[in-house]
């Protein structure tokens, strides 16, 4: 997906994938994930997901990056917040209390940038990322170069909660795309271990895709742990 297909579906207001409400999937596995409480974690193509507060909430420092200017000003404003502006660039950083949102490509981001923010950064923090309808908003030549970006980023220990939906590609055109556990261990299994947490059929939470025939859908969740 281009810049542009993400800018008009903010500016139209189409974000279906937004949820009103905390990410079920992150509050029942983040626990088991054991992330320490002063851990920074990276939430990659944040939209204004509510999950980042959560996050913040469990003692987190939250760092996300969104091309949209649409949604990063909807993210303070609908939270009652006044970020601070800084430019980076290519990026521009919103900091507020606990948050940092850079505006601007994901691809462009540097692992300090995302690890080293802010005056309070320890030298060396536990590191952590959730990714939610981050992989599977792109299409797959895109998620090959997530894939390489993300093994740039990280660290030894990192530890990361991804969430996928599987279901037959051949019968709905992404976004969302179909991200099956061979391909996640395509990307990251030379790099991470990785524990298969969930795979549930989630059709029936989905009566849409049931309209239009869709013979299965599931969302599986993945716990990964960066190779020391
Ligand atoms: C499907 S949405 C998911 C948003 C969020 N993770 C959530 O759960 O609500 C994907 C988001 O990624 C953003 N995006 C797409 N490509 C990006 C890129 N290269 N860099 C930063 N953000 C990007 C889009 O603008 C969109 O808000």
């Amino acid at each position: 997906m281009e810049p542009g297909f993400w800018h008009e579906r903010w500016q139209k207001g189409e974000i279906g994938f937004h949820l009103d409400r905390f990410n079920p999937k992150l509050l029942a596995y983040w626990p088991r994930l054991a992330v320490p409480g002063n851990a920074t974690v990276f939430v990659p193509l944040c939209g204004k997901s509510l999950d980042m507060l959560w996050l913040r909430e469990q003692g987190h420092r939250v760092v996300g990056v969104e091309l949209s200017p649409v949604a990063v000003s909807q993210f303070f404003e609908e939270n009652d917040a006044t970020p601070e502006v800084t430019e980076c660039p290519p990026h521009t950083a919103y900091t507020t209390d606990g948050i940092r949102l850079y505006l601007g490509d994901y691809f462009a981001l540097t692992p300090e940038q995302v690890w080293h923010w802010g005056e309070e950064a320890p030298a060396h923090t536990d590191t952590a990322i959730y990714d939610r309808a981050a992989l599977v908003a792109l299409p797959p030549e895109m998620r090959s170069r997530y894939a390489a970006k993300m093994r740039s980023l990280s660290r030894p220990g990192t530890k990361m909660l991804l969430v996928t939906l599987e279901y037959p590609q051949a019968e709905r055109a992404g976004p969302p795309f179909s991200v099956p556990p061979d391909e996640v261990s395509a990307h990251f299994a030379d790099v991470a271990t990785i524990e298969h947490w969930a795979d549930d059929d989630v059709l029936p939470e989905h009566p849409h895709w049931q309209a239009r025939g869709i013979a299965y859908l599931r969302e599986h969740v993945f716990a990964l742990t960066w190779h020391g």
